[in-house]
């Protein structure tokens, strides 16, 4: 018996030992993976985490954030069901944090660490747009004690029936535009309204949304046969409702919308948007917790459901939603353990849910409005009733859906709704460590790589080598290892990424 003690005690500790990992070897690029997005100089958190003198004074509290899945902000129980780019942390990822600064969160050698993204503020797709929509500028009027909420109601000048294929939100101010919401308005009658700093938009045709980090939102299409999008009507609005966070007063803002639409002659399966669940009946009484519900009972077609978007304002505690087929099984569409108002967004099923006719959808929702809630609007609170500001309450749980096809419910959606079919921004090739002495490591964007060339030239403009040169890289790391032969002193290198070029120079020692 003691022998086995002894064994275990030996195997964990062995594990724990190779598991002493530093900010250069592998945490470094965990933070570029999953947090710098936000935490960059020009991104909506409060403060950076791109380099280590950045991140070891927030040792503590990034701790807790990571153990609690604060961080990154995500706000559905993955395990209750799946969805497409969700913002979490792999287990091994939160491992990795918690044993690095369990060990004093070292270093390592600061010569390896991998560089970091480089952040760019105008968008990431390059095609040119064939709608773009730039919102007048504006300054946020959020105070110490309120967040201001602004809608904005834009023409679209479009004279025909267009089919969207994705869009792309471009925040004019990355470090205020904490989130928007994009309704399609087809009667163009809905106001502008930035009057009271309390507008969360029209109660319909709601499309998608902005969450800072998020990239642009695509809806599936393999490029062939399978094609879903909007359609957007002559004479429409877009209506985008800001959401500048308390901090932002005076700050300056004018967004961008890009809209890319399918072919006209592309034929779409068009996605229908709707608040499926709504309750407009219920009071929340001061100072009491209170629960709200609905339900919805499909007619005589099978749906496929593609995504669901939860919505409540600022006393919202927990929301939830699934719905029982005739043949009573359960279809389990998102359950929100703590609402955040501040990062609600559309939740992309990894697979679209077959929605069987006769079944019944529900929703459940439960609302605090006590002085434990700290972001009840009023202090003390008061009754509280359903209505359109966000000082009023809402129960909506809205979904992206259409009629059903066979194989729906096959289709991988994350795939389907990669930027793959746009073409991005150029690629920003890293090089590291530079200057370089045994080995030197290129590093790619995390996009398809189908054709690579990396070449290594010396001063005089000869070409000492070709590292590269391939139609199908599976990783984003190429890693020259520097031939004996090579002699000190300044190099280039030149890259062909997917027709995208990029060079510089490279001292080797
Ligand atoms: C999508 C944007 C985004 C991403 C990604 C993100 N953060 Fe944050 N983070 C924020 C914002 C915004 C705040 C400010 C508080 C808030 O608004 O929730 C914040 C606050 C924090 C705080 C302060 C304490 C707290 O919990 O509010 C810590 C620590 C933190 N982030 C760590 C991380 C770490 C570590 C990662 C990656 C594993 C990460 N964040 C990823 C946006 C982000």
């Amino acid at each position: 018996m003691g022998r086995f003690i002894g064994l275990f005690v030996f195997c964990f500790s062995v594990v724990h030992v190779s598991a002493q990992d530093t900010w250069s070897d592998n945490v470094a690029q965990i933070f570029y993976n999953n947090c710098t997005s936000c935490h960059n100089p020009n991104g909506i958190a409060p403060f950076s985490l791109i380099t280590y003198k950045d991140v070891k004074p927030f040792s503590a509290s990034i701790e807790t954030a990571v153990f609690n899945n604060t961080m990154p902000p995500w706000i559905a129980d993955s395990k209750y069901q799946k969805y497409a780019h969700e913002r979490v942390l792999s287990f091994d990822e939160k491992v990795a944090i918690t044993n690095w600064l369990k060990n004093g969160g070292p270093e390592g050698d600061a010569s390896k660490t991998p560089p970091p993204p480089v952040y760019k503020t105008k968008g990431f797709i390059s095609e040119k747009a064939d709608l773009e929509i730039k919102l007048p500028v504006y300054s946020s009027k959020a105070s110490a004690t309120g967040d201001d909420y602004v809608c904005f109601s834009m023409p679209t000048g479009l004279t025909s029936t267009k089919k969207i294929r994705g869009f792309e939100v471009i925040p004019g101010n990355h470090a205020i535009v904490h989130h928007s919401l994009v309704y399609i308005d087809p009667t163009g009658n809905y106001p502008t309204d930035t009057s009271a700093g309390v507008c969360t938009g029209p109660t319909t045709g709601l499309i998608g949304g902005y969450v800072p980090g998020s990239p642009p939102t695509v809806f599936p299409t393999n490029g062939s046969d399978f094609n879903l999008g909007f359609e957007i009507t002559a004479g429409s609005n877009i209506v985008l409702a800001m959401h500048y966070p308390e901090g932002s007063y005076g700050k300056v803002d004018s967004t961008i919308i890009r809209f890319w639409f399918y072919d006209d002659a592309t034929p779409i399966r068009k996605l229908q948007t709707s608040s499926l669940i709504e309750n407009w009946q219920f009071v929340l009484p001061a100072n009491k917790e209170t629960e709200v519900s609905g339900s919805r009972k499909i007619g005589n077609v099978d749906y496929s459901i593609l995504s669901v978007f939860p919505h409540m304002h600022l006393l919202g505690k927990r929301i939830g939603s699934f719905a029982i087929t005739p043949t009573q099984d359960t279809i389990p569409f998102v359950s929100i353990p703590h609402w955040n108002f501040e990062w609600q967004e559309f939740l992309f099923f990894e697979k679209m849910k077959k929605l069987p006719k006769g079944s019944t959808i529900y929703g459940e929702g439960r609302y605090d409005n006590t002085v434990n809630n700290l972001h009840n609007p009023s202090n003390p609170p008061k009754t509280v009733y359903p209505g359109l500001n966000t000082t009023d309450e809402m129960f909506l749980i809205y979904f992206h859906y259409l009629p059903y096809q066979d194989g729906d419910e096959n289709r991988d959606i994350e795939k389907l709704t990669t930027l793959s079919n746009f073409k991005v921004i150029p690629p920003v090739i890293g090089v590291y460590p530079n200057p370089a002495s045994n080995e030197v490591t290129f590093t790619l964007p995390e996009t398809v790589h189908k054709n690579v060339q990396i070449r290594i030239y010396n001063s005089v403009g000869s070409l000492v080598t070709e590292v590269i040169n391939t139609n199908q890289l599976d990783s984003s790391r190429v890693t020259w290892s520097i031939p004996e032969n090579v002699t000190p002193g300044l190099y280039y290198y030149s890259a062909n990424v997917e027709g995208t070029l990029s060079s510089g120079s490279l001292v080797i020692k």
